[in-house]
């Protein structure tokens, strides 16, 4: 009995340890280009701490596959496999939200705000995020306006995002700015 309970220790802490370390490895390589726990600081690469943890798999998933427009990001997903992607996933959606602090215009957050009660419909009151839609309130104001631009010109393939093929650039440069300027 003692020494199954001496087993049963070495094994959970072995198996904390490792977690533990795990977690620490996966922020390393993460953190070079989306800052620590995912609060990326650069304006063109997005906030991913405190995301949505479905996006965030699914996302790692299609990039994994070539199933996604990407630069860097088609490379490094395909050293994760679906087992490691959950825990991605898992591990950023439970960090906390840090907010952009680059800055925003003003007057067209203002023009934003008038046309992005249909945004909500899906990504939630002020754009906060809900079950598998992301968050995208905070989130840095250049990143967002590409990543719109890309669905606008349908480089950027989803069904239920093709509804920007009807928005001109003004607009979706006063979408990007609004939802980046909802900061708490
Ligand atoms: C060399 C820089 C770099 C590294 C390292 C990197 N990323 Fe990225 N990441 C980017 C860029 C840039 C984008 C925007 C898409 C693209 O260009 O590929 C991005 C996009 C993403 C997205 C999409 C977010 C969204 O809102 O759609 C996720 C999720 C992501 N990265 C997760 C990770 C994880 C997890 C790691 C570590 C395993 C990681 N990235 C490592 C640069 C990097
Ligand atoms: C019918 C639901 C729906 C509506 C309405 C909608 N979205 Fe989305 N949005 C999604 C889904 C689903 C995704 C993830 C798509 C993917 O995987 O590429 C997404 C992705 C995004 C992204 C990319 C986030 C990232 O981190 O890369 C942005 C930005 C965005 N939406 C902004 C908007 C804006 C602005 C509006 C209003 C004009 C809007 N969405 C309306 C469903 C919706």
């Amino acid at each position: 009995m003692k020494k199954y309970l001496l087993f049963l220790m070495v094994f959970v802490f072995f198996n904390l340890s490792f977690a533990a370390d795990g977690e620490k490895r996966i922020a390393a390589v993460c953190a070079g280009c989306h800052g620590t726990n995912g609060a990326s600081v650069g304006d063109s690469i997005p906030i991913i701490g405190g995301q949505s943890e479905d996006y965030l798999k699914k996302v790692m998933k299609e990039y994994s596959e070539d199933k996604r427009v990407g630069s860097v990001m088609l490379k490094v997903a395909k050293g994760y496999d679906d087992k490691r992607i959950e825990y991605i996933a898992k591990y950023f959606s439970k960090q906390k939200w840090v907010s952009s602090n680059k800055p925003f215009d003003k007057k067209l957050a203002e023009e934003g705000e008038k046309i992005a009660v249909i945004c909500f419909d899906c990504h939630g009151k002020n754009g906060k995020g809900m079950d598998e839609y992301p968050r995208i309130a905070g989130q840095h104001a250049f990143y967002l306006k590409q990543v719109l631009k890309e669905y606008k010109d349908g480089i950027n393939k989803n069904d239920e995002m093709s509804l920007l093929k009807e928005y001109s650039d003004e607009q979706i440069e006063a979408l990007a700015n609004y939802f980046s300027s909802i900061r708490q």
